[in-house]
């Protein structure tokens, strides 16, 4: 498969030479089963469809007579936007199902919907669901490539590529940046997939919190703890401040928001006290004024816009790459 612009067939080569344009992997459930190869892949193709996307006529053929089915259980604006504008910049066809208002309201499993969805001639799956590991079990029990669009408190594997995809577009690299993850550690898929996709880049990752918000696992993941966020912040190079997902919790787990937004949030006053600049990012959606000010987040520092801008020709790339791999079976 190549990818093709008909704006600029010449200067458009495609990255991938032989033995170099292959993931090792059928699905992308997480960012835990990827090697450094596969990410470096993904993030060349990124690349070449950053660039595409940014000419004045954004679609490409690759993925003509391929159907995705974007099944989303649970809320999303940016992932599912994002990966429905990717699916029709590569050409797909493209269908969109949300739990509300379907069958499985009366009570139809997961898998009956997922095959009956398939038995209509569709290739890829991309799926949110709130039960943590939803992904992988599909990806066993049924016949298509799952792309797993988040998982409860398990991964997010293309939110995780993305932040590290604009922090390597930032910086030049990933390799040796220092990342401060902040927030609410323990219910984030966001929190995990980047600790495992910054480790496996070479940065040095940071997790900030409350301690009752920091997983007990935390020390086998390889990562620094830190409860004072100004300590944190004059370490890092990157701060990705976390909303806390109240969503997903049924205790209390610190006094009031107020009380975390004045111990945990970032404000003006407190970045502007550094001895240096750092990056500021965050994966959306923001809770202004409890993890992050308004003037932070809209700030020169800020690159939270980005993430999303790069999150299309991400979601392009695994896309792309899964595809690939099931025409040649
Ligand atoms: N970052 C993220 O997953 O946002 P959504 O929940 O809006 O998709």
């Amino acid at each position: 498969m190549k990818i093709e612009n008909k704006n600029n067939k010449t200067n458009n080569p495609s990255p991938f030479r032989a033995g170099a344009n292959k993931l090792s992997t059928h699905h992308l459930l997480g960012i835990k089963d990827l090697t450094v190869s596969d990410i470096e892949l993904i993030f060349k193709t990124a690349d070449n469809f950053k660039d595409i996307i940014n000419r004045p006529i954004k679609k490409v053929p690759s993925l003509r007579d391929i159907t995705i089915a974007n099944l989303f259980f649970e809320s999303s604006t940016r992932t599912r936007v994002s990966f429905e504008l990717a699916e029709k910049r590569l050409s797909a066809d493209v269908i969109n199902f949300s739990s509300s208002g379907s069958s499985v309201k009366k009570g139809e499993t997961l898998i009956d919907t997922v095959n009956n969805i398939l038995a209509m001639k569709v290739d890829m799956v991309v799926m949110r669901h709130p039960a943590p590991g939803a992904a992988h079990f599909l990806s066993k029990n049924v016949n298509a490539k799952i792309v797993n669009a988040g998982d409860g408190t398990h991964e997010h594997p293309t939110q995780a590529l993305l932040d590290a995809y604009s922090i390597r577009q930032k910086f030049g690299k990933v390799k040796g940046k220092k990342v401060v993850i902040v927030g609410d550690i323990l219910h984030s898929r966001v929190a995990l997939s980047n600790i495992y996709c910054l480790k496996k880049l070479g940065a040095e990752v940071m997790v900030c919190g409350p301690t009752t918000l920091i997983p007990k696992y935390i020390d086998s993941l390889g990562v620094k703890v830190e409860n004072n966020l100004r300590k944190a912040l004059e370490w890092c190079d990157v701060a990705n401040m976390l909303r806390i997902q109240l969503e997903r919790q049924d205790i209390k787990y610190f006094p009031s928001l107020r009380e975390y937004s004045m111990q945990f949030g970032l404000n003006r006053a407190l970045l502007d006290s550094l001895k240096k600049e750092i990056i500021i990012m965050h994966p959306g959606p923001i809770n202004r004024g409890v993890e992050i000010t308004s003037d932070v987040a809209d700030s020169k520092q800020s690159i939270i816009l980005e993430q999303v801008e790069n999150g299309v020709a991400i979601r392009m790339a695994v896309l792309y790459l899964l595809a690939g791999r099931q025409e040649e079976n």
